[in-house]
């Protein structure tokens, strides 16, 4: 199999570079790779990428995911998170290609507190929300062999993720506010990689399991709740670690204000995906307690 691999730097790109390895043969690239075109603002670029590397299997990990930043910069939320992926969709579909892309639980508004299913109404509520939705329909569109996975809240051991700010902040201040009136599943993107191989594994038996699933980890929290967790993991597996945080204090979303509004309910039911593809997905505290002992 011939994978081509778009934002191999990004958490999940980085872990899609381990697990899509002994698939095939993998081509990796980054927005400044120098091999091919990986720049998601040069569309014509990335056409010519996939037309000379022939790919079987296209991943698009690349996205514009600072979702604040998105309100300033709408067009270039748009190209890199719509009109690049599309172009991908449509390079895949003169191949006879997979295209495997990623999307979010910001396609939804938020409301209520079921959790989400594939067949429910997005309404996203900001910038980065609306360009992710639009880019999931124009893979759908164009590439009628695609995965669409969304997912919420990734966290990765590799860069910067809620759970080491919150150990940095709970080692520098004596309280600690986070918010308690959102709720989702942290997702790591060890699991979302693992996840996506065998899935690329799956559809080559069985190519009318094509379309959008929901992949999150299992069970769900809140970011005061995930926080609270991350202090008291820490301290079971770093018995060094020195916490001054004496209060960790629940706040409503209103408490932060941010330019991008956020959605409340973020939980997305994962049923559809666990059972066409016979997986198990772990309770969200296992990926964190992993992500801990590794980076403490
Ligand atoms: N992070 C989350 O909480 C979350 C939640 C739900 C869904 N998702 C989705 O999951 C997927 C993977 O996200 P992630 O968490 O791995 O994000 P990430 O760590 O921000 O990775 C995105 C990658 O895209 C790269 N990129 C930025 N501009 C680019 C350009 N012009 N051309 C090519 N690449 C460019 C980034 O490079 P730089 O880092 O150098 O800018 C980064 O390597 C995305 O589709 C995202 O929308 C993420």
């Amino acid at each position: 199999m011939n994978i081509l691999l778009l934002g191999k730097g990004g958490q999940v790109g980085w872990e899609l570079q381990r697990s899509l390895a002994p698939l095939g043969h993998l081509t990796a690239l980054d927005f400044d790779s120098t091999e091919h075109c990986g720049d998601f603002s040069n569309l014509q670029g990335l056409a010519d990428t996939v037309r000379v590397v022939r790919p079987d299997v296209i991943v698009n990990a690349a996205a514009h995911t600072a979702v604040d930043k998105a309100e300033s910069e709408p067009a270039l939320a748009r190209t890199l998170n719509a009109l690049a992926p599309g172009v991908l969709a449509q390079e895949a579909t003169k191949l006879g290609a997979w295209l495997v892309h990623y999307s979010t639980d910001y396609v939804f508004d938020g409301s209520g507190s079921r959790p989400w299913t594939e067949t429910d109404t997005p309404a996203p509520l900001n910038v980065y929300g609306q360009t992710k939705r639009e880019g999931e329909q124009l893979v759908a569109m164009h590439c009628p062999k695609h995965l669409i996975l969304r997912t919420s809240w990734v966290y990765a051991a590799r860069g910067g993720n809620f759970a080491k700010t919150m150990l940095r902040l709970a080692q520098e201040r004596e309280r600690l506010t986070v918010i308690d009136d959102q709720f989702g599943a942290p997702t790591g993107a060890e699991l979302l990689a693992d996840v996506t191989a065998h899935a690329i594994r799956h559809v080559q038996q069985h190519p009318e399991n094509a379309g959008l699933y929901h992949l999150v980890a299992g069970g769900e929290t809140s970011w005061f709740e995930y926080a609270k967790y991350v202090l008291t993991q820490a301290q079971i597996v770093q018995r060094a670690i020195k916490i001054k945080a004496t209060e960790v204090a629940p706040v409503p979303t209103s408490a932060f204000p941010t330019p991008a509004k956020r959605p409340l309910n973020s939980r997305l039911n994962t049923a559809k995906l666990q059972a066409t593809f016979g997986l198990t997905l772990p309770p969200w505290q296992q990926g964190v307690d992993r992500m801990l002992a590794e980076t403490l």
